[in-house]
């Protein structure tokens, strides 16, 4: 049996996240192609068809030629064993991103050069934060035009808040791009376009030298030299321990079409990030190296296989080893299980994993017992790991089935949808089901509910849009929405686990609400 603790430190848990266009599945694809699991670029990258092949088990992925889960790829680069907890790709499905972040060491931010900070790249961030998890950007598609290096760091900054370290430093773009300088090894690796290869041909040269000089031309050259001075004057220092408390980023330019600039990124990212990391629980910080396995859920995807009506959930092991067959604790229901077939993504495959240590992902089959942040531990050992915040969502529908004759059947798939995570549903403040609110961060959440629910759950429903955008839970332990001064258009609701919230629509009804009521205590997200 390998050792417990020289297995847990090799792992490196991480997750992409970027707006969408900016290159995130191009650069999983290179790292894959150094990571072995994949022998030729282009087999992630043809996701139009490929993941269509892997997860045609939602039609509406295939209706709609986006990939609507996310999945988990493992292989070993250089010593280390890589997780990459991969993300969707549409924007509307980003709630499952904000949850996947939570089982998540550190997050790898892809930004395009020419556009710089996006929407989606803001929100996300937002989530990176709750956690302080180490943040590192890939500053991408510098074979194209590309907006001033400087201008992108300042706005990275000032709109993410967060300080930045660039470790190496773009040549030119676009049809003039020359390359990178590496301020650590303080050398210029010259721009070559490479898709595909494992092996990739470099060039490098000295800054002062007479090579680098030629194939610069004198003014890019002087350019360089500038950037470098303003660089190593004004810009702060390299600080590991900022960057591990997600305090400072380090910055890396290139280019993933082209495979450049690719591996370097991965080389310094995996020497800087953590091994898996404590977590909190009720009973403290549960240490990853402690032998006793333990593990939370942050993913429940339904409907793997439809013949068979399957659901996966996805754990994050937090701690420990797990191996097959062994009995555990599931926390939340009291119960000992077997996690008897395990499952682990292999470059969009699935195979059964004999033993999985902290820091890696296992998909367990559920046969309807697990919610989204539950915990699993030892049979000896009882303890529950802090909760995984729920997301505001932004779109709210009024929902009721078209035949009242399915009342109990609209109820309980209406349920186990909103179990898996996929959507949020709520009731009105001390009432009953008859009228449910349906939320969602993204409207093409409400098909796939209406989609599952007929097809699952043989239930039409009507679905009336209501003008809400903005939800706050309330923090105050009692709470009597009657005495609450609020604009007329507010409404007070509840969610399924008795949570008193505020549904607004508008931001300055927000605004209004917290300047009206002086001891009301508003939260974006919600916790456990
Ligand atoms: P995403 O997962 O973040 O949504 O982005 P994705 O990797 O799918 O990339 C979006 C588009 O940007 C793709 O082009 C991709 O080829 C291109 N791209 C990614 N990285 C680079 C880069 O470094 N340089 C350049 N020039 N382009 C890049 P597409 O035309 O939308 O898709 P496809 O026709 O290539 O499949």
């Amino acid at each position: 049996m390998a050792d417990i603790r020289s297995e847990i430190e090799k792992r490196r848990t991480f997750a992409i996240i970027s707006h969408p266009d900016a290159g995130k599945t191009t650069l999983t694809e290179k790292l894959l192609l150094y990571g072995g699991a994949i022998a030729t670029a282009g087999m992630v990258k043809g996701k139009r068809s490929m993941k269509h092949a892997v997860s045609d088990w939602m039609e509406i992925e295939k209706q709609r030629g986006i990939s609507v889960t996310s999945s988990v790829l493992q292989f070993r680069y250089g010593g280390y064993c890589v997780n990459i907890l991969d993300t969707p790709g549409h924007e509307d499905f980003s709630e499952d991103t904000y949850r996947t972040l939570m089982a998540a060491d550190s997050a790898v931010m892809v930004i395009d050069a020419s556009k710089g900070v996006e929407k989606q790249t803001k929100k996300l961030f937002k989530v990176c934060v709750l956690r302080d998890i180490p943040i590192f950007t890939f500053i991408n598609k510098m074979d194209r035009e590309a907006r001033d290096p400087f201008e992108l760091m300042e706005e990275i900054e000032r709109l993410l808040g967060i300080r930045t370290y660039p470790v190496n430093w773009p040549i030119g773009s676009g049809k003039s791009f020359k390359g990178v300088y590496d301020r650590g090894r303080e050398r210029v690796l010259a721009f070559t376009a490479n898709n595909g290869q494992h092996q990739v041909e470099q060039t490098e040269w000295e800054p002062g030298s007479e090579a680098l000089r030629g194939a610069l031309g004198p003014e890019l050259y002087r350019t360089l030299q500038d950037d470098i001075e303003l660089l190593d004057g004004a810009g702060g220092a390299f600080d590991l321990d900022a960057v591990r408390h997600g305090k400072l980023s380090p910055v890396f330019f290139g280019s993933a079409l082209t495979n450049f600039g690719v591996e370097p990124f991965i080389r310094e990212f995996l020497q800087m990030t953590t091994s898996p990391l404590p977590r909190r629980s009720d009973k403290g910080e549960i240490d990853p190296f402690d032998p006793d396995f333990s593990a939370f859920v942050f993913k429940i995807q339904a409907n793997m296989n439809k013949a068979h009506r399957d659901r996966i959930a996805f754990m994050r092991i937090c701690s420990g080893q797990f191996t097959r067959g062994e009995e555990v604790l599931h926390v939340q229901s009291g119960r000992r299980i077997k996690l008897a077939q395990p499952q682990q993504m292999m470059a969009q495959e699935r195979e059964i994993v004999e033993e999985a240590y902290a820091g890696d992902i296992i998909g367990i089959f559920d046969p309807g017992l697990f919610s989204i942040g539950d915990t699993v531990c030892a049979p000896g050992k009882k303890f529950a790991f802090e909760g995984i915040p729920t997301f505001a969502p932004e779109h709210f529908m009024l929902v009721s089935p078209t035949d009242t004759m399915k009342r109990k059947q609209f109820i309980k798939g209406m349920m186990q949808i909103a179990q898996e995570g996929a959507v949020q549903i709520f009731k009105e403040f001390n009432g009953g089901m008859e009228e449910v609110i349906v939320g969602v961060v993204g409207t093409l959440q409400f098909d796939v509910f209406e989609y599952r629910l007929k097809n699952e759950y043989a239930v039409d429903i009507r679905m009336q849009p209501l003008p809400y955008q903005y939800l706050r839970w309330i923090q105050n332990e009692t709470v009597d929405p009657k005495a609450l001064d609020l604009t007329s258009d507010t409404r007070c609701v509840q969610d399924m686990r008795d949570r008193p919230l505020l549904l607004f629509t508008s931001e300055w009804n927000v605004q209004w609400a917290e300047e009206h009521n002086k001891d009301l205590r508003l939260e974006e997200f919600s916790r456990g």
